[in-house]
């Protein structure tokens, strides 16, 4: 392939991120060019129902039924799977990308945190990528954070507010004082939850994200598995009341660090100090704190989900020729390393045993 073919695109899923990607490609494609090194192009797409408005020109672009053989066409470089699930489809179709010798971009934390092992192991021995930016806190470079600017620290601990949806309930019953019942369904009402609401509230989707987070800040292999769980439905307003009284908000909080045991990963309502900049955090949007033993602690704050955040994170923008030059799968590390996570920390957490953190 010479250095000016272009960056040929299969994109499987058009719907929120799927779409996302679809604009950038056609309203940037002076700066991606600049950026990338090549055009980018999509050749392909895929999606259930071809005859929904998607707000978006897709005439260009060839329609597969089926997103596996939308993996494997000829004209694909890269597939790009925005289509969600950790099984079905999502996971068949990255199988048959990896296997045809296509590099993968996904934003599917699911299918990560379940297969990204296996997924990542398959690459590699295609000598392929899986890239994945926009899996975790959505339009907040944490990936690219953890692999390349904070290199040369050896992490101490990762932690963070990761879904949107689970803060805006948080700080909506506090500020506005009203019972969890109320609030969830607001936000159903709002279209901010999950089709299946448990992926949200239970902490399923944020547990998904600081697996991720965890193998890539730790060398360790993903274990969704081990991540302790417990969602914000227990979260009453009194416990918010009584957390305000005593100067501290509850966020649903993802704490991954390595102890003397192994890895210890947890997403569990936790009291932060109210002043403190993860207790400032407001509605959907999401903070990651990084500690490294060098830098110190680093934090970021963005959206963590939406059409042109998310789009806009993923790392098709900074592909770039040659293609020993594209960045390394970051769970390749993981894959070399030795699993070196602990179980999941048993002790029952009640709303009324939260834990203070020094955020
Ligand atoms: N939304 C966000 O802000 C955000 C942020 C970070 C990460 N993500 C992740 O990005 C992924 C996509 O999220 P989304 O919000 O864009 O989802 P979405 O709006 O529900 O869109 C899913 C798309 O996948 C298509 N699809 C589903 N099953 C399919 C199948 N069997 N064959 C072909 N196409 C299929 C759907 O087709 P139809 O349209 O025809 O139904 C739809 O276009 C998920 O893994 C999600 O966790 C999302």
């Amino acid at each position: 392939m010479s250095a000016a073919a272009p960056l040929r695109l299969g994109l499987a899923g058009l719907g929120t991120v799927g779409v996302g990607v679809v604009k950038i490609v056609q309203s940037q494609a002076d700066l991606l060019s600049a950026r990338t090194g090549r055009t980018v192009q999509i050749t392909a797409v895929s999606a259930r129902d071809r005859t929904k408005n998607r707000d978006a020109d897709l005439s260009g672009y060839a329609w597969e039924t089926d997103p596996v053989a939308l993996a494997r066409r000829d004209d694909v470089d890269v597939f790009v799977e925005v289509m969600g699930g950790h099984d079905g489809p999502a996971k068949a179709a990255t199988e048959a990308a990896i296997a045809a010798g296509k590099d993968v971009v996904t934003a599917n934390k699911a299918l990560l945190a379940h297969h990204g092992q296996a997924l990542a192991l398959a690459a590699e021995a295609q000598g392929r990528v899986i890239r994945f930016e926009a899996a975790v806190a959505g339009g907040i470079p944490v990936i690219k954070a953890l692999t390349e600017g904070l290199a040369g620290n050896r992490m101490k601990r990762v932690m963070g507010v990761m879904n949107g949806t689970c803060n805006y309930i948080l700080t909506r019953m506090q500020s506005a004082g009203l019972p969890y019942d109320v609030v969830f369904e607001e936000a159903r009402q709002l279209g901010y939850l999950e089709a299946d609401p448990n992926l949200d509230v239970g902490g399923i989707d944020a547990g998904h994200k600081l697996s991720l987070l965890a193998a890539i800040a730790f060398g360790t292999r993903v274990s969704f598995d081990a991540v302790e769980l417990e969602g914000i439905g227990n979260v009453s307003i009194d416990d918010i009341r009584l957390a305000e009284d005593m100067g501290y908000r509850i966020k649903l909080l993802g704490v991954a660090q390595m102890t003397g045991r192994g890895l210890e990963q947890r997403m569990t309502p936790c009291l932060v100090p109210s002043a403190s900049p993860l207790g400032q955090l407001q509605g959907g949007t999401n903070m990651v704190v990084l500690e490294g033993d060098s830098v110190g602690q680093i934090v970021l704050r963005g959206p963590g989900a939406g059409m042109g955040p998310t789009a806009s994170a993923s790392p098709l923008w900074r592909l770039r020729l040659p293609r020993s030059q594209t960045a390394s799968l970051s769970m390749r590390t993981p894959c070399r390393s030795i699993a070196i996570c602990c179980s999941k920390i048993r002790a029952k957490a009640s709303p009324k045993r939260w834990s203070g953190r020094p955020w």
